[in-house]
């Protein structure tokens, strides 16, 4: 009997994040935002540090380290992505938690195909690139940073190209994922949606 596992997978600013925290709250489940850990590896190498050494030494506290959710953190985040060893040294920690007895959810962009590749539900959170980059940019200028739409939109198509293209776990639906593409849904319709289609692989 083992436990239940979720996987999230998608594109930046689709809505997996929100999703993904409220449908672990529903359920009672655990949750892992694995996009923290390579931003955590990111943030090292903009302090200097090498990719890999950072990746091996992460720990959990890493990953409530303030500033991981900048441009500039998403930016070398994907970098350090692309590096097959950097993936290669999370790989335990992700399945270790994915295992969690009490049942876990894990987004991210290679969790369906990699990570957990026998989750008892997959979902892939989409949305169109220019509802993204518009709801990046109202976050990221809620939060005071002054940037505009089109620089979130630039960044954000580099970063997709970049995730979607990598030879190793590119961003890609499993075949077995249910497609959510958000665009025109509110939250609650995302969720609602998302916690149907798990519950009915209970
Ligand atoms: O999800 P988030 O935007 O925080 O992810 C930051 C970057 O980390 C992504 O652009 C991607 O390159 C990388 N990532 C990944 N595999 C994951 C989660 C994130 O390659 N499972």
């Amino acid at each position: 009997n083992r436990p239940f596992t979720v996987a999230i997978d998608g594109p930046a600013a689709a809505g997996k994040g929100t999703i993904s925290k409220q449908v672990a709250d529903h359920f009672g489940f655990a949750h892992l935002d694995t996009g923290l850990l390579y931003r955590a590896v990111g943030a090292r190498t903009l302090d200097g540090e090498d990719a890999l050494t950072a990746a091996e030494a992460l720990v959990p506290a890493d990953l409530d380290r303030e500033g991981l959710r900048t441009p500039q953190v998403a930016e070398a985040a994907s970098r350090v992505a692309a590096m097959p060893a950097v993936r290669k040294a999370l790989v335990a920690f992700q399945k270790g938690f994915a295992r969690r007895p009490g049942g876990a959810v894990l987004d991210g962009r290679d969790i369906g195909t990699v990570i957990c590749p026998d989750a008892d539900a997959k979902l892939f959170v989409t949305a169109s690139a220019e509802v993204r980059a518009a709801r990046r940019h109202l976050e990221l200028t809620g939060k005071g940073l002054a940037v505009t739409y089109d620089e979130v939109l630039a960044d954000q198509l580099a970063r997709d190209a970049r995730d979607t293209g990598r030879a190793d776990a590119p961003l890609t639906q499993a075949p077995d994922a249910m497609l959510i593409d958000t665009s025109d849904m509110t939250i609650e319709q995302a969720v609602a949606r998302a916690i149907a289609e798990i519950e009915s692989r209970m």
